[in-house]
């Protein structure tokens, strides 16, 4: 199946018993055993089936089949947010000790967590200086567990040359661990390119209606576990936690998310509720179409901003002028996501009162939604992190970040533009009433 088919069509036919085309939501924790035999089978993993709702639950599964096939993974894990996702599969991978190689380019958040949470776990996070393979390269050591990017970049817009960055990760024997949430399967299939575990938050493009916190992890099911044995302990040796088990004996392909599930699901929870996956799906079955609309309102504005004189400037990949022009043509197919960044005259002030005079245009964090959305990073999703990093990760002060939505384009561009007159006539008269006294 293609990905628009598989979006609305894997992972489900129609309800077993009752035949409802409507993936059911099993809003219940655990699930009878037909006796104490097949209680005990089931928690030894000899035969299939659901146990409690911790640990996989029917309508989750189906997500979690979805977004595997949407990929191109093996096997997949849904969970409560994207964070947990990103929680879960960096501890997954380094849990042992050993560090994280990532790209600076990161959501404030897995910033913040690479930073400062996961090394309070033993974990340490190294940011290389950018995201340019060499760079990734200089910073990975016999230490190294997984090198991380995000596909496009959160809010930089950057595109990650994955290709080239699996490479450098495959040449030391550790795995790229890609977050592609703002690109989605529809834009971009980093399995494809090399990368070998994929993570996500599907409350952006994928939800697409900015109604629902839900996360996944996606297992290429291609990175060797067996065949680097002393740097990945956890897949290869026995775990007490699970009487003995050997995660890459056990499992083969799949080991990832199943110690992912058995591991961290089980024992630490962050669950995806299942009514939350149902919306999930319902979501999920029209993310191509709004992909394409999203995209194509993306570079109207972006051409919008470009050509107006009351703009500084503006960050979009698919510009010939863009340093990712050529990356957004390898991986894109020229297109660029409709996150982008601008800046207006007047700088931070007018950025501040074009802000305030949006009016169709949401002002909050979050991206990928239907609704055309703008947010400040550097006073709020980025406000943690020490102004040089700030620059690092592509957050300028002055910086608007707009995640554009699937409205009429007409209606986009005379919010926009009433907001810039705004912005112009309020940072004109500024000075002139201070002068005024
Ligand atoms: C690229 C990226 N990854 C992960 C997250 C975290 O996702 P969630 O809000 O679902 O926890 C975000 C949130 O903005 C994001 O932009």
């Amino acid at each position: 199946m293609r990905r628009e088919t598989i979006a609305i069509h894997s992972g489900f036919d129609a309800d077993p018993t009752t035949k409802a085309v409507a993936v059911p939501i099993y809003q219940t924790a655990a699930y009878a055993f037909d006796s104490a035999e097949h209680g005990a089978a089931l928690f030894d993993l000899q035969v299939e089936g659901y146990r409690y709702s911790r640990i996989s639950n029917p309508t989750s599964t189906v997500l979690e089949k979805r977004v595997a096939e949407l990929e191109g993974g093996v096997a997949a894990l849904t969970v409560a947010s994207g964070q947990a996702a990103l929680h879960f599969t960096l501890a997954n991978v380094a849990d042992h000790g050993g560090n994280i190689v990532s790209v600076p380019q990161l959501y404030g958040a897995t910033h913040a967590l690479l930073t400062h949470i996961l090394p309070r776990q033993g974990i340490q996070g190294r940011f290389a200086e950018s995201d340019h393979p060499d760079a990734i390269a200089r910073q990975i050591d016999e230490n190294t567990k997984a090198v991380f990017c995000e596909c496009i970049g959160n809010p930089a817009g950057n595109i990650c040359d994955i290709e080239a960055i699996a490479k450098v990760a495959h040449a030391a024997g550790v795995p790229l661990i890609v977050d592609n949430t703002v690109a989605t399967p529809i834009l971009l299939r980093p399995f494809e390119y090399g990368a070998d575990i994929v993570a996500h938050s599907l409350t952006k493009f994928m939800g697409g209606h900015g109604t629902t916190l839900g996360g996944a992890i996606v297992d290429g099911g291609t990175f060797p576990w067996a065949k680097h044995a002393e740097r990945f302990p956890m897949f290869n040796q026995p775990d007490a936690s699970y009487h003995g088990l050997v995660y890459a004996e056990h499992f083969g392909r799949e080991a990832f998310i199943a110690r992912c599930r058995s591991v961290y699901q089980r024992n630490m929870g962050s669950v995806l509720a299942p009514m939350s996956a149902f919306l999930l799906l319902q979501g999920i079955e029209t993310v191509a179409l709004r992909i394409e609309r999203h995209v194509e309102n993306g570079r109207k504005v972006a051409e919008f901003l470009r050509d107006d004189p009351r703009v500084d400037w503006v960050s979009y990949a698919a510009f010939p002028g863009s340093p990712y022009y050529d990356l957004s043509r390898k991986y894109l197919n020229g297109q660029a996501s409709s996150l982008l960044t601008f800046g207006i005259k007047g700088g931070l002030e007018a950025g501040r009162q074009f802000y305030n005079r949006l009016g169709l245009i949401k002002r909050l964090v979050n991206i990928g939604d239907a609704k055309s959305l703008a947010c400040h990073p550097a006073s709020t999703t980025h406000r943690q992190m020490a102004p040089e990093d700030q620059l690092k990760a592509g957050v300028r002060p002055e910086m608007i970040r707009l995640s554009i939505g699937i409205e009429h384009i007409e209606d986009i561009l005379e919010d926009l533009d009433q907001a810039l007159d705004a912005a112009v006539i309020e940072t004109a008269d500024r000075p002139r009433l201070a002068a005024n006294g």
